[in-house]
């Protein structure tokens, strides 16, 4: 007989009260889903949640999340949320995961290193400015909407710099509100079915994706037919080569990274800059710091690199609303095996949630912490937040790789919006946050005023 000690069999751990027969959770995720996911909080650092019929695996604890997301993170690999964004972006780095995951992470990265960053400035700045210099004076700007436009031909620019990219730029702002779309209706579809219908919808997806896939096809074809000088994106992803083959990416591979940078960097640097402008608006005080340290440090000039390491409230301003605002707020992984998870356990299979939103709003992780206050993030007020628990940009293997990328992009705008205007909020109404697959503004309008120096 064998005598293997087996550990103590877990538990499963508490369910959020208030589920309903076959739909459990659904009504609450779905209507006020920013609060159930607050409230969620009191019930422990893991709860069960039943999204319909199913169950998931909500984690409340930064120290239980950290053990998914890096030191176990083996055994939470991405759930269903990523597995849907295959139709789009194929095997790109955002859906990969595992062996695959790690090499197309190397060879994406150096794109985006420091040296790289630094470069993609000037069409940062270049493109904010004239978007931004010719904004109206004293009549209501949805800022939303043009900071997508704003991240999209910014984004798009950095990939490609060449004459071609004028038309992908416009190519691309057709596409992506589209695909995002269809990629969250899908992966709340866990029966597949609408991926199959011949819908109207389903026929714009199919005619979008064939247009851009083509639009990238010549783009990539064009740069492999000549010895290009461009200091691109693009240019860097095809020179990344595999460190055991020797090779570079196929043309399939380019247009999967392609698909997934655009995919994870317009709208969550655009929704960045709509809360950053929105808490400015509503705190006079600060506003009034942000533009005397612009005036200060750039006296009107365009900001370089360095100049941004020395903007130090406006990258505090960034960070602060990252924390109020994470646009990746509600993310999942799922259990690879049959495992345990702070002491309960989680079956093979199951969904594991976690959202940077609840956890940077918890009070006993960050002092008054509703509260936008740049500065609870300068020196010597450590006891004012846990460092630990804020992840606005993840952590472990899937990290994001934008991060230096969105901050040069957002204290850029930031800076150029602080040295010519004023911003005004339309009415003295809070404008909710709304969570959908980013965490948006429900109708967020602003003035802006010339400033008179
Ligand atoms: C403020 C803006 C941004 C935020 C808050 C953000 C947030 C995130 C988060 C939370 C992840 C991890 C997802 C996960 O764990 O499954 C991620 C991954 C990623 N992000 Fe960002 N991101 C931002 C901007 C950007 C930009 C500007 C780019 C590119 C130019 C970018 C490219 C990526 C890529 C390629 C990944 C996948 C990394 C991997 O799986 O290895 N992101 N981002």
């Amino acid at each position: 007989m064998s005598t293997t000690l087996r550990p103590p069999r877990a538990s499963a751990p508490p369910t959020v009260p208030g589920a309903l027969p076959v739909i459990g959770h659904g009504i609450p995720l779905v209507r006020r889903r920013l609060q159930f996911l607050q409230e969620a909080r009191r019930y422990g650092p893991l709860v069960r949640v039943r999204v319909g019929p199913t169950t998931a695996y909500l984690v409340n604890d930064p120290a239980l999340l950290r053990q998914v997301l890096v030191t176990d993170a083996a055994r939470f690999p991405r759930g269903i949320h990523f597995r849907k964004a295959r139709a789009v972006a194929g095997n790109g780095i955002i859906t990969a995961y595992g062996a695959p995951h790690r090499r197309q992470r190397k060879l994406v990265l150096p794109a985006f290193n420091r040296k790289r960053v630094q470069v993609y400035g000037d069409v940062m700045h270049e493109i904010a400015f004239q978007r931004i210099a010719a904004w109206p004076q004293d009549s209501p700007i949805e800022l939303k909407p043009e900071f997508v436009q704003l991240a999209t031909t910014v984004g798009t620019k950095c990939l490609f710099s060449s004459e071609l990219g004028g038309s992908a730029v416009r190519v691309v702002e057709r596409a992506l509100p589209i695909l995002t779309r269809q990629v969250s209706l899908r992966a709340m579809d866990p029966t597949g079915l609408l991926e199959r219908l011949p819908t109207p919808a389903r026929r714009r997806f199919d005619e979008t994706m064939a247009e851009l896939n083509s639009m990238i096809q010549q783009i990539i074809t064009s740069y492999r037919q000549s010895d290009r000088e461009e200091v691109d994106l693009l240019t860097m992803l095809m020179a990344a080569t595999d460190e055991d083959t020797g090779r570079g990416m196929d043309d399939q591979q380019l247009r999967d990274e392609i698909i997934s940078i655009l995919l994870s960097s317009a709208e969550t640097t655009a929704l960045t800059l709509s809360w950053s402008c929105y808490e400015l608006g509503r705190a006079p005080e600060i506003q009034r710091r942000l533009q005397d340290e612009v005036d200060s440090v750039l006296a009107g000039r365009a900001p370089t690199h360095e100049d941004l390491g020395r903007l130090d409230l406006t990258r505090r301003i960034i960070k602060e609303t990252l924390r109020l605002y994470p646009p990746t707020y509600f993310l999942s992984r799922a259990a690879a095996q049959d495992t345990e998870l702070g002491g309960y356990r989680i079956p093979e299979g199951s969904i594991v949630l976690y959202s940077f939103y609840s956890q940077h709003r918890d009070p006993l992780l960050f002092r008054h912490a509703a509260r936008f206050d740049p500065d609870r993030w300068l020196p010597g007020r450590e006891d004012d937040v846990t460092t630990e628990a804020y992840m606005p940009f993840g952590e472990g293997a899937h990290r994001c790789v934008g991060e230096g990328f969105a901050y040069a992009e957002a204290m850029t705008t930031l800076a150029l919006i602080a040295g010519m205007w004023h911003l005004r909020p339309v009415s003295d109404r809070p404008v909710r946050p709304v969570g959908t697959v980013t965490l948006v503004p429900d109708g967020l309008r602003m003035t802006v005023r010339r400033r008179e120096r």
